[in-house]
């Protein structure tokens, strides 16, 4: 099995070099100067129909920010999205609502989705009306589908949010995601504010979907155990750039990058835990708008040479396929090497 990330030929969802900057008061100084905080500092990743690629890292390190970039919630510094093989166009236009309409998402919190003062049947079918599809019926039909599909009875059609569980509303929430036939949804911690107990369900629903739909999916997370069980590729971030992208089984086997070892060896049952000594991740990650030099995990990585407080590691293929920021994993930490 290889490591290799899929190409961008073919691909659904092509982001390039893509920046976010924010400005932001430096904390405790109120008069001084705004200063920028790269939240996504030159992120490029594709996605190839019906893959799912997981998205992790501590929070803070820019997985939500690279999300809301890429469906154009938010204006990207720089950069470029694009999608279905076309750049997103600008945010409000009768372009972008048509490009919206084939990428969805799914966010954390089920209830703050939805209104709680509208039956969750019209819910799901306001997208179409929205979009003027389909008639009344025709309406009312595709959104039993879809409840259907989402593992809803019928009976649900007329039900208010607050009578339904976390794990039902974010199946309203699913179904009226997926009413327009989207081909990419964007699942920003889907299921991290469901009971355990649920969790695994909607990860099986949603592994589901994506079969029967042919979803590609971009899923945020920080729980690599799920993001273990949907994802086919994983990109690890970490203070707003990727340092390592590889296939899934892969990089959560035998992960390069010190970052990812650390990340993995947090989780209790990995068998990459049990093989190796556990690595502690000391401390918070840095401020964003104090980046360290060099590479911005230096300061907290047990495996850092001079080389790695200088000089930023670039995302390259290690033999394997896989992409890896990391002057050790390359084998190239000779100081000398830096003016090359
Ligand atoms: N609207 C904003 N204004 C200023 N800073 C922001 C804004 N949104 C996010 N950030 C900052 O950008 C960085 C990345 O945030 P985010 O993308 O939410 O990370 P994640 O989703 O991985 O937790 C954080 O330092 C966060 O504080
Ligand atoms: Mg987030």
């Amino acid at each position: 099995m290889t490591g290799a990330v899929s190409p961008s030929a073919g691909a659904l969802l092509e982001v390039r070099d893509l920046a976010r900057v924010f400005r932001v008061r430096r904390t405790g100084s109120l008069f001084a100067k705004p200063a920028a905080l790269h939240a996504v500092d030159g992120v490029s990743f594709s996605l190839a129909p019906g893959r799912t690629l997981g998205l992790v890292g501590e929070s803070g390190c820019g997985k939500t920010t690279t999300a809301r970039v890429v469906l154009g919630l938010l204006s990207a510094t720089a950069g470029e999205v694009r999608f279905e093989g076309a750049a997103v166009p600008p945010p409000g236009t009768s372009a972008w609502r048509a490009a919206r309409r084939r990428m969805q998402m799914v966010f954390q919190d089920p209830l703050g989705a939805l209104d709680r003062r509208i039956p969750v049947g019209a819910q799901v079918m306001e997208p179409l009306a929205i979009h003027g599809m389909a008639d009344k019926q025709g309406r009312r039909e595709r959104a039993l589908a879809l409840l259907d599909a989402v593992g809803l009875a019928q009976s649900f059609f007329t039900r208010y949010p607050h009578e339904l569980s976390g794990g039902q509303r974010q199946r309203i929430v699913l179904a009226r995601a997926l009413i327009l036939e989207p081909s990419l949804l964007v699942c920003d911690e889907p299921i991290s504010s469901l009971d355990v107990s649920i969790q695994a369900q909607v990860v099986n629903l949603l592994i589901d979907l994506q079969q029967r739909f042919q979803l590609a999916y971009l899923f945020i997370s920080h729980d690599l155990k799920v993001v273990r069980q949907i994802s086919h590729e994983v990109a690890v971030m970490y203070l707003g750039r990727i340092v390592e992208h590889g296939e899934a089984e892969l990089l959560l086997r035998e992960p390069a990058h010190p970052y990812t070892r650390a990340l993995i060896s947090a989780i209790p049952t990995a068998a990459a835990a049990r093989r190796r000594p556990i690595l502690i991740l000391n401390g918070d990650p840095p401020n964003p708008v104090d980046r360290p030099a060099g590479c911005a995990f230096h300061p907290r990585c047990a495996a850092a040479v001079a080389r790695c407080r200088v000089d930023l590691p670039a995302l390259k293929p290690l033999p394997d396929g896989r992409l890896v920021a990391c002057h050790v994993a390359h084998g190239e930490t000779m100081a000398d090497r830096v003016a090359a």
